[in-house]
């Protein structure tokens, strides 16, 4: 399979919103990554159901949340509703998580399982043959433009060997300072989804920016 590219909206013109999805419709963007901030499980609040809603009603592309909330088995059906296809919880929030990724399943999408840079992916190991991506955090969560964490690397080779010893069906997405210099390296390592925020929207010409994200490694 050849890796996917998904710019993240955070960094998008927001007084712009509908050219900006526009945009995304028109490039070889593959998903469309939408972060929901709460302003307790990281230090920022991003915006909410409204949006979401009216970014699934101008998107051509799936929509792939990411939620950085705490206790996300309150609002599940709600993004299901707003229109979310994948939708990933941090392992870091979740008390129950067999239970909420079995939830989202259920709900008719696909669950994704987030790590923050200071949690091993080995603590997945029992929760792989449940989901169908995990999210690894390439810089801490909170915010758009920091610099991408080197250390992350091993973390997708590792994975990338958990996963295929047993064969799962299981991406593996990055997220967080992903520009054309560090892509390729994270395509070698075994990444299957590359999300990134500002150097899609920041370019002048994003469509061409995706273009290249999405060229083989
Ligand atoms: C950070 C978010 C990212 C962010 C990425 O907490 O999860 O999706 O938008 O932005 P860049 O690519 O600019 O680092
Ligand atoms: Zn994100």
């Amino acid at each position: 399979m050849s890796h996917l590219v998904a710019p993240s909206l955070l960094a998008a013109d927001f007084s712009n919103l509908a050219a900006e999805v526009e945009m995304v419709n028109d490039s070889m963007a593959d998903w469309l990554h939408l972060d929901i901030m709460d302003g307790l499980f990281v230090p920022n609040i991003s915006f909410g159901f409204p949006v979401v809603e009216a970014v699934r009603d101008l998107s051509s592309k799936p929509l792939d949340v990411h939620l950085m909330i705490v206790d996300p088995d309150r609002y599940l059906e709600r993004f299901r509703d707003a229109g979310a296809s994948n939708l990933t919880v941090h392992y870091e929030a979740c008390h129950n998580l067999h239970r909420t990724v079995s939830e989202i399943r259920r709900l008719g999408m696909k669950a994704g399982v987030c790590v923050n840079p200071h949690t091993p992916v080995m603590l997945l190991q029992d929760i792989l043959p449940y989901i169908d991506m995990v999210l690894i955090m390439t810089v801490n969560p909170g915010y758009g433009g920091q610099t991408f964490i080197p250390g992350s690397i091993n973390k997708i080779g590792e994975l990338r060997s958990m996963i295929d010893l047993e064969g799962y069906d299981v991406l593996i997405e990055v997220d967080g300072g992903i520009d054309l210099h560090n892509a390729p390296v994270l395509l070698h390592a075994g990444v299957d989804v590359l999300v990134a925020g500002n150097t899609v929207f920041s370019s002048s010409d994003p469509v061409e920016i995706i273009r290249r994200l999405k060229e083989p490694s």
